[in-house]
C-alpha cells in the first residue's frame, strides 16, 4: 500500500535509549506499528543504543564512521521522524543531542517530528514539551501536536508495553498525525533532493555550519482526521 501520489513514507524512528533492552525503544515500535496499521511506511530504525559508543568522540561529521553518515544521511531525507529518549536528568540523553548536533540545521524544514519519551517517573512528562518540542522547533520542523509519554510502570518485566491508556494515547497520537503526513512528506521526493546535501555535510561540514538547498516543501491538501482515525481501527470518530 501506498500513499496519494503513489509513493511510500519513509519514516525514520530515532531512540535514545542506551539500554538494550529498552523501553524507549519499546515505545517507539508500538508506534510504528500502530501508523503502519493505517498507512504505507518504510521504517529506518536510529537506536542509540547501537551507534552511541560509534558517535561519543566525533566533533565533525567526517570523523563519523560511515554508519552513522548513513543514519545522519537517512534522517536528514526522511518523510517523517518519530523520535523518542528516555528521560536522563530531567532531559534527552546527551547521545541522542550529541546526534541532532550533527543534523544539518535546515534539513528538517516542515518535516513532521512525532515526539516520544520514556522515564521513571511521570513528573517528568513535560520533556515533551520542554525539551524534545524546541529542539526540533530549532530545526523549523513541523513537532506533531500529541506526543507520547511512558513510565516504567507502562512496561512488563520483558519491556512490553502493557498500559491500555498509553496505547489509546498511541492510537489519538497516530491519528492526529496521519492528516499532516500524509500531506507533508514531500511526497517522496526529500530523499532525493537532499542526497547530495547530506553527502556534502558528512565531508566537509563543521558542526553548526549551513549548506544551501532549494526548499522541499509540502503541499496543503489535509485530509480529515476522522476518515484517518477510523482507518486505524475502523470505527468512527468519537469526541
Ligand atoms: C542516568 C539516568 C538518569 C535518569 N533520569 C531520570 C529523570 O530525570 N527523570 C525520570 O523520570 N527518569 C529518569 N531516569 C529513568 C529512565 O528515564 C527510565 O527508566 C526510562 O524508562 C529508561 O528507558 P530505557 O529502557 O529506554 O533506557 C533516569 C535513568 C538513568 C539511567
Amino acid at each position: 500500500m501506498s500513499n496519494n501520489n503513489g509513493h511510500v513514507l519513509q519514516v525514520v524512528a530515532v531512540s535514545g535509549g542506551l539500554n538494550t533492552p529498552s523501553k524507549t525503544e519499546s515505545l517507539i515500535q508500538n508506534i510504528l506499528d500502530e501508523l503502519s496499521s493505517a498507512i504505507a511506511i518504510q521504517v529506518h530504525f536510529v537506536k542509540l543504543s547501537e551507534i552511541g559508543p560509534l558517535l561519543g568522540g566525533a566533533i565533525y561529521r567526517h570523523q563519523l564512521p560511515e554508519k552513522v553518515q548513513d543514519d545522519l544521511a537517512k534522517i536528514e531525507s526522511a518523510d517523517a521522524l518519530i523520535v523518542g529518549t528516555p528521560v536522563y536528568r530531567a532531559s534527552f540523553t546527551g547521545l541522542f543531542k550529541h546526534l541532532f548536533d550533527f543534523v544539518e540545521q535546515t534539513a528538517l524544514v516542515d518535516v513532521p517530528v512525532l515526539l516520544a519519551a520514556s522515564g521513571g517517573s511521570e513528573r517528568h512528562a513535560l520533556v515533551l514539551e520542554h525539551q524534545l518540542r524546541p529542539l526540533f522547533s530549532f530545526f523549523q520542523a513541523q513537532t506533531l501536536p500529541i506526543g507520547v509519554y511512558a513510565t516504567d510502570k507502562d512496561f512488563t518485566p520483558e519491556y512490553t508495553l502493557h498500559s491500555e491508556q498509553l496505547k489509546q494515547r498511541i492510537t489519538l497520537a497516530v491519528a492526529r498525525a496521519l492528516p499532516i503526513l500524509e500531506w507533508a512528506p514531500a511526497k517522496g521526493i526529500r530523499a532525493t533532493a537532499l542526497e547530495q546535501k547530506s553527502k556534502q555535510a558528512n565531508q566537509h561540514l563543521g558542526i553548526n555550519k549551513q549548506i544551501e538547498q532549494d526548499g522541499v516543501l509540502p503541499s496543503i491538501t489535509i485530509p480529515d482526521l476522522n476518515t484517518a482515525e477510523a482507518r486505524i481501527h475502523k470505527k468512527p470518530f468519537i469526541v
